[in-house]
């Protein structure tokens, strides 16, 4: 009892000589995106000092880890990580939280706890405090003290998928700047990378068993310049230049291991039929017509595609063994888009299939293709993703669908209970203008995707019923990478439509509000300033284009 007493008047005491301990803060001190379930504003700020230490058990290190080097470089001190000392910031596993993302903080004048079911639940709350500390100093602001805002949070995420594409095949992005794009998933609570790793114009990652792939496949003679669809034009212009680059296997493991810490699942795309010129450059007998073809230096759809032979599938099936040894993803995407069936039509090997297995026609095929290849994965316990074009001719069976072209191939899959992912172009296409006046835009493929139009978003669509709307794990953006050439501009393209998505597969729909949105992403923006990350600003002057 005397114990108590001394330890509650100690605590009083230290509350009364704590200038931080009744602080009154201000509704701005709170701006956080995506927007939580339940944020509670209280009296007091917490202080980062030279006593702050963050303590959480083992399965949390690599969280501790994490919060320790955010905490230093804001701060300017060392705040370490200790498993034995008792500190003032506590990360905790908690089995009774709900859902597996979900996580609850509290920050008090003395003390900050994170708590979260899982330990991407943790993480999730570290990126939420990460927004209530004030921006680091910078040369012209030198910031002695650091403190954080008291509040109360509760929070998890709407949909279980939240996924952000990059095409690394158009253009290529280094190891760094793809850690980068990591970097900038994780702070918006996505948990998806998507990384689309060959095309018609290039193919990015190291098979070992296929070196041409690589040697011949990752790259192009040169590239078209100006828009593509002045390709088949008399005036049409290529740069001259050759151009190239792809992922070692250790690089590849170096990021997937990255990703893993900042809780975000790669998912690699190996196009198949279709987009995959530049495999059949390099091995010309995967094609239908064994001519020697140049990489892709132009942009739009191609008419070659690998020839359904049995050749093919094992080349297939080694490249994926190789890819799954890569990736511990459950879903690989396989592609299944704009696979133009010319080619098949003409050919005897493909007709002799199709007559074979008593198929109607050449989209049944590309059925048949795509379940063969699903067997194979299942066989080694991944599932496939595609492109709503898998719908064509048949679904396989265990196959999640990405639907793109609308919703209508999304709809139609979860009516069927399959998996699906919305990322229709109307919302979803950061490769798209993102405002109408393309005055002072760089070129880009066309369209237009404003912040709010992504922020309109709703993806459930109200044809599902509620049962069927379980089928829609969550939606995503792309950004294809025709005309995206460096780093930065990818990051014009992505901040803050990406800012905008995070929202949407976060947060609830019903309290969506956009100008209490547009009122955090300004906020948000100072943020992205500090991190230096390029971003569309005039995008936000435009309020309400559609
Ligand atoms: C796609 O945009 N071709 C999926």
């Amino acid at each position: 009892m005397k114990n108590t007493l001394l330890i509650a008047l100690c605590i009083i005491v230290s509350a009364c000589s704590n200038k931080y301990a009744k602080v009154i803060n201000a509704e701005a001190d709170y701006h956080i995106i995506p927007k939580p379930t339940s944020l509670k504003i209280s009296e007091g700020r917490f202080l980062l000092d030279k006593n702050t230490v963050i303590t959480a058990e083992t399965a949390l290190e690599n969280e501790g880890q994490y919060l320790s080097e955010m905490l230093s470089t804001i701060s300017g001190k060392s705040i370490p990580f200790s498993k034995e000392t008792q500190g003032n910031i506590l990360l905790k596993l908690d089995e009774t939280i709900e859902n597996n993302e979900g996580y609850t903080l509290s920050v008090s004048y003395n003390q900050i706890t994170i708590t979260g079911k899982t330990s991407a639940g943790v993480f999730y709350g570290i990126q939420t405090l990460s927004q209530l500390i004030p921006l680091p100093a910078t040369a012209s602001n030198t910031q002695t003290e650091v403190s954080i805002p008291a509040t109360s949070i509760v929070d998890s995420p709407k949909f279980v998928y939240r996924g952000m594409h990059l095409d690394v095949a158009r253009h290529f992005f280094p190891v760094s700047f793809v850690k980068k794009y990591i970097d900038i998933l994780a702070m918006h609570k996505m948990n998806t990378f998507h990384w689309h790793l060959t095309e018609d114009q290039g193919w990015r990652i190291e098979i070992k068993k296929y070196p041409k792939l690589t040697s011949i496949g990752s790259i192009r003679k040169e590239t078209i310049v100006g828009h593509g669809n002045t390709w088949n034009k008399p005036d049409v212009k290529y740069d001259g230049k050759p151009y190239g680059g792809f992922y070692t296997q250790e690089d590849i493991k170096e990021v997937v291991a990255y990703a893993e810490t900042r809780h975000i699942t790669i998912i690699p795309e190996i196009e198949l039929p279709g987009h995959s010129l530049a495999a059949i450059t390099a091995y010309p007998e995967l094609g239908n017509t064994g001519e020697q073809y140049e990489v892709g230096k132009r942009w739009g759809v191609f008419p070659e595609i690998y020839a359904p032979s049995e050749e093919t599938f094992k080349f297939l099936e080694d490249v994926l063994t190789e890819v799954i040894a890569l990736f511990p993803s459950k879903l690989i995407h396989i592609g299944g888009d704009e696979a133009p069936k010319k080619q098949w039509e003409a050919s005897k090997l493909a007709q002799d299939i199709i007559k074979r297995e008593g198929l109607k026609d050449e989209h049944e095929l590309q059925s048949y293709f795509i379940r063969r290849i699903e067997k194979f994965l299942n066989s080694k316990g991944r599932n496939i993703i595609g492109w709503d074009e898998i719908l064509e001719g048949g679904l396989a069976p265990n196959a999640t669908v990405m639907s793109w072209r609308g919703e209508k191939g999304g709809i139609q899959a979860a009516k069927m209970h399959h998996n699906v992912v919305m990322t229709p172009t109307r919302f979803c296409y950061f490769d798209f203008y993102q405002t109408k006046d393309r005055t002072n835009e760089p070129l880009a493929i066309g369209g237009n995707t404003s912040v709010e139009q992504v922020y309109s978003y709703n993806p459930l669509p109200k044809e599902l019923t509620k049962e069927e709307q379980k089928y829609i794990l969550g939606a995503q953006a792309n950004v294809w990478t025709e005309y995206i050439k460096t780093p930065e501009q990818v990051e014009y393209m992505v901040l803050p439509r990406l800012t905008a998505l995070s929202e949407v597969v976060w947060s609830s729909y019903e309290t969506k509000d956009w100008n209490d949105f547009q009122t955090r992403l300004i906020h948000l923006t100072k943020r992205y300033e500090a991190l230096g990350l390029n971003y569309a600003k005039h995008s936000l002057e435009i309020k309400t284009e559609k």
